[in-house]
This record gives C-alpha cells, sequence and structure tokens, in this order.
C-alpha cells in the first residue's frame, strides 16, 4: 500500500487531491492548519474509499514546521505533494510584509525542505514521486503580486532543476501549472475583483486534481492545466518581456 503525503489538504486543489489518491487506493497524510476540516476529510476517505488516512496540523509559515512534519511521519511516503501556498494581492509598495514573509516561507522554503527531507528516503528507495505545485503564474512577472508570481517562478525553477538530478533514479518530481482555479485561494489573497478570476468560469479543484494526478504518474516535468494556459504558456515566450508584463498587469488589476 503507497502513502501520499498532501499538505495545504484543508481545501481546494490539495483537498480534492487527497480525494483522487484516496480513490486510487493509496494511504493519505493530511497536513494544514485547518485541523478541524482535516478531521473531516480524513474521516471521509475511510469511509468512502477504506484507506488509511491521518492528520499532521501544522503552520508552515512557521520556520521548523518542515522538519516537525517529517519527524512525525512514521510511514513510507511514496508521493510527496507540496502543494500549500497562498498570494498576496496589492502593489508591492503597500503590501503587508509579515503576509509577504510568511509567504516566501510556505510558497519556498517550506516546499524546498519538505523536498529536501522526503527525496533522500526515495532515491534510496528506488521509487518516489513529488508534485510541487507552482502555477502558470511561474511563467511571467505579476505587477500585483509581485512576490507571489516570483515565488511559483522559483517552484518551477527549483523543480524542473532536480527533475533532471533524478533522472534514472526511479524518482520523478512534476511542477504543477494551474491556471486560476475556483478555490480559496482568490479570497485569501484579498484579489477578489481581479479579471483573472472574474472575467470567466473558472476549472475547480477537482478538474485541477484529476489532472494533476494523471501527470504525476506520467512523471510529466512541467504540467500546465488547461489549453488555453499552455498556448499562453508557449506565448510569452514569443512576446517581448515589457509587453507580457503589461499583458499581465491588465489581467489581474481590478475592472473598474
Ligand atoms: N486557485 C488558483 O487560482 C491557483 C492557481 C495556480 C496555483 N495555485 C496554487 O495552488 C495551491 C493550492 O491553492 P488553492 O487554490 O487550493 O487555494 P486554497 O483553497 O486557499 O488552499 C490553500 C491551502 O494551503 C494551505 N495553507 C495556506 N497557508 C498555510 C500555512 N501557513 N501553513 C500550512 N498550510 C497553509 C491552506 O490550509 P489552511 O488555511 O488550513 O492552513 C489550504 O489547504 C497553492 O500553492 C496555490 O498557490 C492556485
Amino acid at each position: 500500500m503507497a502513502t501520499a503525503l498532501i499538505t495545504g489538504a484543508s481545501s481546494g486543489i490539495g483537498l480534492a487531491l487527497a480525494r483522487v489518491f484516496a480513490a486510487d487506493g493509496i494511504d493519505v497524510i493530511l497536513s494544514a492548519r485547518s485541523e478541524d476540516k482535516l478531521h473531516a476529510l480524513a474521516k471521509e476517505v475511510r469511509e468512502k474509499y477504506r484507506v488509511k488516512a491521518r492528520v499532521i496540523a501544522a503552520d508552515l509559515s512557521l520556520p521548523g514546521e518542515a522538519q516537525k512534519i517529517y519527524d512525525r511521519v512514521v510511514e513510507q511516503v511514496d508521493y510527496l505533494v507540496n502543494n500549500a501556498g497562498f498570494g498576496v494581492y496589492g502593489g508591492f509598495a503597500e503590501t503587508d510584509w509579515m503576509a509577504e514573509a510568511a509567504m516566501l516561507q510556505v510558497n519556498i522554503v517550506a516546499l524546498t525542505q519538505l523536498t529536501k527531507l522526503f527525496l533522500p528516503g526515495m532515491i534510496a528507495r528506488g521509487r518516489g514521486k513529488i508534485l510541487n505545485v507552482a502555477s502558470t503564474a511561474a511563467f511571467q512577472p505579476g505587477p500585483m503580486m509581485a512576490v507571489y508570481f516570483a515565488t511559483k517562478a522559483y517552484v518551477l525553477s527549483f523543480s524542473e532543476a532536480i527533475a533532471r538530478e533524478l533522472k534514472g533514479t526511479g524518482v520523478s518530481i512534476t511542477a504543477l501549472c494551474p491556471g486560476a482555479t475556483e478555490t480559496g485561494f482568490q479570497r485569501a489573497a484579498g484579489a477578489t475583483g481581479s479579471r483573472v478570476f472574474d472575467s470567466r468560469t473558472l476549472p475547480t479543484g477537482a478538474d485541477v486534481a484529476a489532472y494533476s494526478y494523471k501527470a504525476l504518474q506520467r512523471q510529466k516535468r512541467v504540467a500546465i492545466h488547461g489549453a488555453i494556459n499552455k498556448m499562453l504558456a508557449f506565448g510569452v515566450r514569443l512576446l517581448p518581456r515589457r509587453a507580457v508584463v503589461a499583458i499581465t498587469k491588465t489581467l489581474i488589476s481590478r475592472s473598474e
């Protein structure tokens, strides 16, 4: 029986991913801050899919929490899903530093440290899969969410580099790049009203999770969800960078 450790499993894409893993008979270890939601999900997947599910509550904005998660995991982790993350919306001169520092810790430091902690065991066993949740934000700078976009560029760059290092080890790493998705993200980021979220019907966390799971199993290095997102990620390579940043600002800004 395989086991998946999933961070940010209390809502959105992470919660949907936990259901997808469990539906495929994989035991889950669920982590996030919202312990009640995690226990409700653990109960749900235990009853519905007959898998083992347990909860490790952790606040990944605090240094040391990634290590604490690792220390509490006694199971052999076959899948590591670094999904916990959030954004902060607003012009950089006005945004709150404490929120941004926490975001850097969650989106970058904790993801990197969890990868470092779990990877050697996977390599020693000659098998394992890591899913690092980046974003289509990784492909260009994002005015009004400058730090968030930069954190996702980091996740993509880091994951692609490690993927090459892991060639031939039996361990794979996939950078997942969802576009705007209907989850708690928009509200948590304070991005309500932003054109990129409000201008169309968005895919759900379940849509993204189903796609991600297949991409992870196929050992894709970079998995971009949705045909339009794939086109846009390719398109930014062709346009002048200055034009890309200007268009991105228009998309992220609130409509008047
Ligand atoms: N939704 C989008 O449009 C979109 C697009 C591209 C990429 N993404 C990425 O997808 C991932 C999942 O986000 P989502 O869209 O599913 O949003 P969400 O519904 O807000 O879920 C975010 C998850 O991260 C957890 N989290 C946030 N801060 C945390 C902390 N300090 N410590 C531990 N866990 C924390 C949350 O749990 P608690 O609050 O319970 O701690 C929650 O489970 C993120 O990395 C996000 O950047 C989202």
